[in-house]
């Protein structure tokens, strides 16, 4: 049987992120990953360019059971670190918005830049295997792979979460968890657009394709970032954010013209032309066809002359204060990441391993720890990773 100081499953960012660390160690590391390429979702990341880090990374950007868990790895691994190794690489990068930073050229690059560290510092890369069983030995673990059979020291289990099946995603460290009596936080899909029901849509359907700068909230977690209708119901950044925040039953307020007093801009139309239409007046602060729809749904099809600020104050709770209540997500299908996963209550916040497992370790999307949209999440993979490779 081969040996190895450290098996990482997953080549992911936080596995490679480990390995090189561990390689960096002196550690022999191997990593493996049943897909036939590394990094499928560093590739696919960011519509092709990678939304690799955010510059504002910080604690309050990231969702678990215990917030303060991702406090030591973020502060230990930082963005700014992410940023150095990006840039002794020559990758040029920019900043989209919202101190998302991106690569000008692709995504590929990271992973180009993952593998030549990995091979830099020793770490070995085998593709298309799989863990079939772990059994815990002297000193270590024995694990059971579909082309052969390997001990290590360490296991690092860096198989991420549940989101895109598609591309290669399994509950496999949900399962290693439950091997080793470590506790699950429920997984539920997040950062996953918002559907509505047969209703709803019948009547929105028009809508879909439209886009606006809205004030998405979920009880009283909020965020300003752009909205798209669907053929499904909503989706859009903001969407995607407060779905992290979204529970069934749950309404959702969305604010379509935020900073726009849609009552006094509709008393001024009136005033100085009553004979236009409401939705003409309201198109001029949100997409004609969303206007459009209002006015029909409001049935103030008539001329602004002939409705009354009543009706205006209708108006203006349509646009910007507009509850409506999602049926559901599109599930993991389409979901960015996956909410929930390894309890942090079991692991150690500054190496990622599990507590009462000497030797076995959990990080990136595997962990319940789940980054906003914007770059966090691969933050939280290069950290948790890093302070695994430290240990592992
Ligand atoms: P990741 O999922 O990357 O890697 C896990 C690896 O384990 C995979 O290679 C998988 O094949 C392998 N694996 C699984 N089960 C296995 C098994 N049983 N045996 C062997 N191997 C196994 N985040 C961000 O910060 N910026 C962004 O721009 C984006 N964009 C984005 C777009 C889309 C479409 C998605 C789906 C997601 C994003 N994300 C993102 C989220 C980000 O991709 C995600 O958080 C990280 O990839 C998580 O990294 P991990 O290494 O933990 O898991």
């Amino acid at each position: 049987m081969n040996s190895v100081d450290v098996l990482v499953i997953g080549a992911g960012a936080a596995g490679m992120m480990c390995a090189i660390e561990a390689g960096k160690r002196g550690r022999s590391v191997l990593v493996i990953d049943h897909a036939s390429k590394p990094g499928e979702k560093i590739r696919i990341s960011g519509g092709g360019r990678c939304n690799f880090t955010n510059i504002h990374a910080s604690p309050k950007n990231f969702i678990s059971q215990n917030p303060h868990f991702c406090i030591s790895a973020l502060s230990r691994y930082m963005q700014r670190d992410f940023i150095a190794l990006v840039e002794r690489y020559g990758i040029a990068y920019h900043e989209k918005t919202l101190g998302q930073l991106f690569c000008d050229g692709s995504s590929t690059q990271i992973i180009d830049m993952l593998l030549s560290e990995m091979k830099k510092h020793g770490a070995a890369l085998r593709l298309a295997t799989r863990a079939e069983r772990i059994d815990r030995v002297d000193g270590g673990f024995a694990v059971k792979l579909t082309d052969g059979a390997v001990r290590c020291q360490s296991l690092v289990v860096a198989s991420g979460g549940k989101s895109i099946p598609k591309m290669g995603a399994t509950g496999f460290g949900y399962e290693v968890a439950a091997q080793f009596g470590v506790r699950v936080v429920e997984t539920r899909p997040a950062l996953v657009p918002l559907t509505f029901d047969q209703n709803t849509l019948e009547r929105l359907k028009p809508l879909s394709g439209n886009a606006v700068d809205a004030v998405v909230s979920c009880g009283k977690t909020k965020f300003s970032e752009a909205m798209l209708f669907t053929h499904r119901g909503v989706s859009g950044p903001s969407i995607l954010q407060i779905s992290s925040y979204w529970r069934e039953g749950d309404e959702i307020a969305i604010s379509m013209a935020p900073g726009t007093n849609i009552f006094e801009t509709l008393r001024t139309a009136r005033a100085q032309n009553g004979k236009q239409a409401l939705q003409t007046a309201l198109s001029v602060h949100l997409p004609k066809k969303l206007a459009q729809t209002i006015a029909e749904e409001l049935g103030m099809t008539s001329h602004l002359a002939d409705l009354s600020d009543k009706q205006f104050r209708v108006a203006e709770s349509r646009v910007n204060g507009w509850r409506i209540k999602p049926a559901g997500s599109e599930g993991y299908r389409t979901a960015e990441v996956t909410l929930g996963g390894i309890d942090t209550r079991d692991l150690d916040s500054k190496t990622m391993a599990a507590k009462a497992v000497p030797g076995l370790y959990f990080i990136g999307e595997v962990v319940d720890v789940t980054g906003w949209l914007g770059g966090y999440n691969f933050q939280w993979a290069w950290s948790s990773g890093w302070c695994a490779g430290q240990a592992a």
